[in-house]
């Protein structure tokens, strides 16, 4: 069968079939599945039963460089002792599910806030590659946000405003939200990054609105006005019309642009249940 799209949302993500990417090397695929991820923001593919080394050398051949910069190395060691590869889960490093109080659960359950991966670092992300390998019976999904649908139904006089506007993005900042505390030696660490606030790609010709809750503040304007512009933003963005959620299945991968779309995780009973899942991010270089 060959590679074929469906969409899955009026305005964003298809389901691809037609391909096992744990095989797939030829340009031509690998090309349909970019002018894929162009088109769609987010791809769903079913049936990618991907092991760590599979999943690593896949994102390489589709996009090149991995990015092993994550703010989780400011704390505690990567378990499976390659910082490209991003421990999505519940679990500790027996596979025993987080305590509750754990400051390793509470610094994951930031990822429930809409963000966009590594906007902190520069260069940011750009392709992320999550796949599952152990999933709890209920709930659970993640949500993804379609940040050019969002930027395209700002009014004229708005997006005149943003053109050219620079922000400020930090993992601490987005943690500290949530009333996380870093100590100075990881704060040391984590220092942010600034991009611009609208995104224009020259293969699209589309604008994405480049917003996180790692978004701290506008640097060309005063503090209060430059939080406010960007709670506004971010409730835009992630109204329904905008919304999509994946339920996951069993041997799921789901790749996303960062550069078009925000994503947050949903819950469930992560005090009862595993939930592991890995992620590789490509970093955002020309
Ligand atoms: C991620 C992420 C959300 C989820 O992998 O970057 O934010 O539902 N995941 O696990
Ligand atoms: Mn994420």
């Amino acid at each position: 069968m060959a590679l074929e799209f469906t969409a899955l949302h009026p305005l964003f993500v298809g389901e691809a079939r037609g391909v096992d990417l744990r095989r797939v090397e030829d340009h031509a695929t690998l090309d349909a599945l970019r002018a894929g991820m162009d088109r769609y923001g987010v791809l769903v593919f079913r049936n990618q039963p991907f092991s760590d080394s599979e999943q690593l050398a896949f994102a390489e051949r589709f996009d090149g460089t991995l990015h092993a910069k994550t703010g989780s190395a400011a704390l505690s060691a990567n378990r499976f002792g390659n910082e490209a590869l991003t421990d999505i889960s519940n679990v500790d490093e027996h596979g025993a599910v987080l305590a509750a109080d754990d400051r390793r659960r509470h610094y994951g359950l930031a990822n429930r806030l809409w963000h966009t991966d590594a906007s902190f670092e520069d260069p940011p992300g750009r392709y992320s590659l999550l796949s599952t390998r152990v999933l709890p019976p209920a709930g659970a999904d993640t949500e993804f946000a379609d940040m050019r649908a969002a930027y395209d139904a700002l009014s004229a006089d708005l997006k005149q405003q943003l053109e050219g506007l620079t922000v400020h993005h930090s993992i601490a900042y987005s943690r500290q939200t949530l009333g996380f505390d870093f100590s100075p030696q990881e704060l040391e660490k984590l220092r942010g990054a600034v991009h611009p606030l609208v995104r224009h790609s020259t293969v699209t010709g589309r604008r994405a609105l480049y917003l996180a809750s790692h978004a701290s503040r506008i640097l060309e304007w005063s503090l209060p006005e430059g939080k406010l512009m960007l709670r506004e933003l971010m409730e835009h963005a992630t109204q329904p019309q905008f919304v999509y959620r994946h339920r996951w299945q069993e041997h799921d991968l789901v790749i996303w642009d960062n550069r078009t779309t925000m994503h947050r995780a949903r819950p469930f009973e992560d005090h009862k249940h595993r939930r592991e899942l890995r992620r590789v991010t490509t970093l955002d270089i020309a």
